[in-house]
């Protein structure tokens, strides 16, 4: 009986030392120490031996079990070990490394060329007003003197949406909406999206315009040339040659049509400017006193300008943009550039 503990205890750390593995180690603990293990079956013999052997082969038991369960025990931690410092390893983290950069999106350039008109004009007293893109044909056209059936309103191609409702075809019925809820003195400038019924590779059928309005006692063509003067200088630099020349809108009259000196060739003409050395950047006139009437102002107290600009073409111009088709495709690596 000794002898078989003594060989079962050589033969179990001669196992546990070569076994590799938490399931080996697992393995080993089952086939000896389990419930129909090895060692627990010579305990079961216990009850044969003599009463003078009993004690100390039961002394040899126990330690030869105490001594297979704690270098098992070992092992095992070892082998826990092991693995963990494996996991480590393979997982490991350089923290000194540089972070990956999250992608910062940029400004859309009509949207600089909205905020830098606005920042212009309010630095000239103008404040910011909105309307609705969903217009009544009256804001859109009648108050603006366009009366039903007037040629004038061929000039713009409109969306209907139902009977009176239509996407406003430009800015200016928020002049409308501005002069109904304010008395004189007006200094207003009004961003937004106008649609109209064209798609080429010049028109899209969604555009941005800026709308401008000032009434007050008192203000005349000359003002409305000098502040746009001042605007375009502070727009596209120093010295830019501004000229008005006449033209026809229903809401203004005078009307006119205002030019910069072309921002490419600097005048001298060239493909741009198709050789006359001039771009159209704006529409503009002293307001007419049929829109005073539908908006209950007094023609003969005040007077007032108005003027709208295309944002698209204004984009264009000042960033040398010669397709307009690209300020509407997104493609992040055009719009980066801004
Ligand atoms: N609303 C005009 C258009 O879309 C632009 C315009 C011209 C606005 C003259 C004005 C103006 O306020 O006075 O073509």
């Amino acid at each position: 009986m000794q002898k078989k503990l003594e060989q079962l205890r050589n033969d179990a750390l001669k196992a546990i030392a070569s076994a590799s593995g938490e399931e080996q180690l697992q393995g080993i603990r089952v086939r000896l120490l389990g419930r129909k293990g090895e060692l627990t079956a010579l305990m079961k013999g216990l009850g044969a031996l003599s009463p003078e052997e009993r004690p100390s082969i039961g002394q040899l038991v126990n330690s030869v079990r105490d001594n297979i369960e704690s270098t098992l025990e070992a092992a095992l931690n070892a082998e826990l070990e092991r693995v963990k410092c494996e996991r480590l390893q393979s997982e490991k983290i350089d923290v000194t490394l540089p972070g990956r950069n999250a992608q910062v999106g940029t400004k859309h350039p009509v949207s600089l060329v909205v905020e830098e008109v606005c920042e212009i004009f309010a630095g000239l007293g103008f404040s910011v007003a909105e309307g609705p893109e969903i217009e009544h044909d009256w804001y859109n056209f009648e108050a603006l003197n366009f009366p039903p059936e007037h040629p004038a309103r061929d000039m713009q191609d409109t969306f209907f949406v139902e009977n009176d409702l239509l996407l406003r075809t430009h800015t200016s019925p928020v002049q409308i909406r501005t002069m109904l809820k304010q008395k004189p003195p007006v200094r207003i400038i009004a961003p937004g999206t106008v649609y109209r019924c064209d798609s080429d590779a010049t028109h899209s059928p969604m555009f941005h315009q800026i709308e401008g309005l000032m009434v007050d006692k008192g203000v005349s063509f000359g003002d409305l040339k000098g502040i746009l003067t001042v605007f375009t200088n502070q727009l596209f630099g120093q010295n830019t040659g501004v000229r008005l020349r006449p033209s026809f809108f229903p809401f203004t009259e005078p009307s006119a049509e205002v030019d910069i000196a072309c921002v490419i060739c600097g005048g001298k003409g060239c493909r741009v400017c198709k050789n006359s050395g001039w771009l159209e950047i704006l529409g503009a006139g002293m307001v007419d006193p049929e829109v005073y009437r539908h908006v209950n102002y007094d023609p003969e107290d005040i007077s007032g300008f108005a003027f709208g600009m295309g944002i698209e073409r204004i984009a264009m111009l000042k960033y040398g943009i010669n397709d307009m088709r690209l300020l509407f495709e997104n493609d992040v690596r055009f719009l980066r550039q801004f």
